[in-house]
């Protein structure tokens, strides 16, 4: 094979297994161990107490302890920030936390920034988030009436699904930003947010448009939650946009009965 053959096949490779963007001038070895972080200066970052041992806990059980100590939606910013535990934070341009209005009572979770949202650094602001906006419009709803969020902070190269274990690193993460935001009612966009805040192995077709009771730590009652397809599968899939309508309303009622 010559050298233009082989440089271009392994190119193509690259493209197959999500790298798609070029992130800096110059390569970065992301599995080279990283230099001694310097302390952030602000916001002030909740610490977790060291263990007696000096034995850095497994990444997750960092995550949980860093989540835990945060008391304000800065803090748990500051914190994501900060950890070093997910190599999703390494491949993303941006740190994409939430947007929207904490005090609305409502929250609506994703499942992870695309390629838009990475650049931008907002939740829902790519295709999807356009179709979402419009949506939530027909039934009176702007980013003034609800707190947008996704399961996962970072964009996962080449848009890719987010593996188990990063799902189960940026749980506490979210468990803890829903305890400090209250909201009344959540709407979990998509299977992979139903599924990890659900539980089970069901699907979004059979988990889509039934009131569900979600325990989140650190609260005293059950956060009533609906499931409802993800905004990208609509575009793809036009046909379940009827039943996508129709959670809104059951959404809309719901909303309607609070006020
Ligand atoms: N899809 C998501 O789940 N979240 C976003 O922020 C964008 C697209």
């Amino acid at each position: 094979m010559d050298l233009r053959t082989a440089l271009t096949a392994a190119l193509r490779l690259q493209l197959e297994w999500g790298a798609d963007e070029a992130l800096a001038e110059t390569p970065h070895d992301h599995f080279a161990p990283s230099p001694a972080a310097p302390e952030p200066a602000s916001p002030a970052i909740p610490r977790p107490a060291a263990p007696a041992s000096g034995v850095l806990p497994p990444a997750a059980a960092r995550a949980a302890a860093l989540a835990a100590a945060c008391h304000s939606l800065d803090e748990l910013r500051a914190a994501l920030a900060a950890f070093d535990g997910c190599s999703l934070s390494e491949t993303a341009t941006n740190l994409v936390f939430n947007d929207g209005n904490p005090a609305a009572g409502l929250m609506l979770i994703g499942e992870a920034p695309g390629a838009e949202e990475d650049r931008i650094g907002k939740p829902f602001v790519g295709p999807s988030g356009q179709l979402l906006d419009r949506m939530l419009a027909s039934i009176g709803l702007d980013r003034d009436h609800y707190l947008i969020t996704n399961l996962i902070p970072w964009r996962p190269p080449g848009n890719r699904s987010p593996t188990d274990a990063e799902v189960m690193l940026c749980l506490p993460f979210l468990h803890r930003q829903i305890a400090l935001v209250r909201p009344k009612l959540l709407l979990l966009l998509g299977g992979l947010a139903a599924k990890a805040l659900l539980g089970g192995s069901a699907g979004i077709t059979r988990l889509r448009g039934t009131w569900r009771e979600i325990e989140i730590p650190g609260l005293l009652a059950p956060i009533p939650a609906l499931a409802t397809y993800h905004p990208a599968y609509l575009l793809r899939t036009p046909g379940a946009k009827r039943d996508a309508w129709a959670d809104l309303l059951s959404l809309r009622r719901r909303l309607e009965r609070q006020d």
